[in-house]
């Protein structure tokens, strides 16, 4: 890119200074509402896998499943890992995983790490997916927050490498490497959580979801022609925001919010008796402002949320880091649309 017009670099500077102070405007108060100013010391994040377990369990009951599906919790454990030097010959752990019609929203890989004799208790760590005799897929890259006192349960998303597995990849395990050093990770216990869907049952269940949300966006509004007033689907990713304090949400990862938008005309799906009323004002004012050549001061309505859902959200416990918390965030996705 070269710098031949000056003053397109200036209205790009002041565009990303708006936009930063856009963002920083809901910043604050966004993240105070939802409960994320103040966050636990994650250096001190100890979730044991009961805990997890437990707190996940009553997080699937609360899900309100008229609207999506609800996954199912599977947890794989490894008791009786052999005990294995950490840099010549990595920690490997294999779970018992194989192929079906299953696909994983996530899966956390959640190992209960020895005390450290090392000085560096914060660790960088490699997980590997084990591809074949050579042949390694870097799943991610993690700090790690270590105890010289006591053992303490770590976690590292392993999404790709379940899914991989279901999809028919063979399972020849995982790896861990620590970075640069030369710490015992050999963990008294380790285990796989991952919330999964039935693909199968899925696709028959998606039908009868598109029923009962026919009254919002349904088949008769045909393509090409503009479409009316009605829910669309919007899914919000927490890490694409940009607040890193969304990252510290353990469930979900992402959520379908859904949005409104379409036209609204004459008493096409009214909210309300007044937006009924409105929507009549609105034409007979038209009519009189062409007559006049005036403006019509009456506007149209909007096609706006008129039902909208919570969502349950689980955080780690900002006084006891050791705890997980089920948290609902009020009016967070939209059911239903109408004009108003
Ligand atoms: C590896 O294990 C052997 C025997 O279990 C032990 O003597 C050696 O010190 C270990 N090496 C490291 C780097 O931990
Ligand atoms: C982490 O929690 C486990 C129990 O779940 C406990 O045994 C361990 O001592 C804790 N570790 C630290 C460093 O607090
Ligand atoms: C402690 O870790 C550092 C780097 O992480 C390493 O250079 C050093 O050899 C380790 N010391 C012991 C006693 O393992
Ligand atoms: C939202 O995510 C779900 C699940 O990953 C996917 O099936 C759907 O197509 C996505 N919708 C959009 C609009 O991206
Ligand atoms: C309009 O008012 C009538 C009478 O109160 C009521 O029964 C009806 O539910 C209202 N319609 C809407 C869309 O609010």
């Amino acid at each position: 890119m070269g710098f031949k017009c000056k003053s397109c670099i200036g209205t790009w500077t002041v565009f990303v200074i708006v936009w930063l102070e856009l963002v920083l405007a809901v910043d604050v108060n966004l993240l105070t509402d939802l409960g994320l100013d103040l966050l636990p010391d994650r250096t001190k994040i100890n979730i044991s896998l009961e805990e997890y377990t437990s707190v996940i369990t009553t997080y699937l009951k609360l899900k309100d499943d008229t609207f999506e599906e609800v996954p199912e919790l599977k947890v794989y454990r490894l008791d009786n890992l052999r005990q294995q030097n950490t840099s010549k010959h990595p920690l490997k752990m294999v779970f018992p995983i194989s192929a079906s019609t299953e696909q994983a929203e996530s899966a956390t890989l959640r190992i209960f790490l020895p005390p450290q004799d090392n000085d560096s208790t914060t660790i960088k760590v490699r997980l590997n997916q084990i591809l074949g005799p050579r042949r390694r897929r870097i799943l991610q890259d993690k700090e790690l927050y270590l105890s010289k006192q006591s053992p303490k349960w770590c976690d590292i998303d392993v999404t790709k490498a379940y899914n991989s597995w279901l999809n028919g990849q063979k399972n020849l395990g995982l790896e861990l490497v620590c970075l640069g050093c030369n710490n015992n990770l050999n963990p008294k216990l380790a285990a796989i959580t991952a919330l999964i869907y039935n693909v199968q049952k899925r696709s028959k269940r998606d039908l009868s979801i598109d029923k009962r949300t026919i009254s919002n966006c349904g088949p008769r509004h045909q393509k090409g022609k503009k479409k009316k007033c009605c829910r669309h689907e919007m899914n919000v990713t927490f890490k694409d925001l940009p607040f890193i304090q969304l990252g510290s949400i353990v469930e979900p990862q992402w959520y379908e919010a859904g949005f409104c938008h379409g036209l609204c005309p004459p008493q096409y799906n009214f909210a309300t008796n007044h937006s009924r009323i409105q929507g009549l004002l609105h034409q007979i004012k038209k009519n009189e402002a062409r007559a006049e050549s005036t403006k019509n001061t009456i506007p149209k309505t909007c096609c706006a949320p008129s039902k909208l859902g919570d969502l349950q959200i689980i955080m780690v416990n900002r006084n006891d880091p050791t705890k997980l918390d089920v948290h609902t965030w009020e009016k967070m996705r939209v059911l239903e649309c109408a004009c108003s």
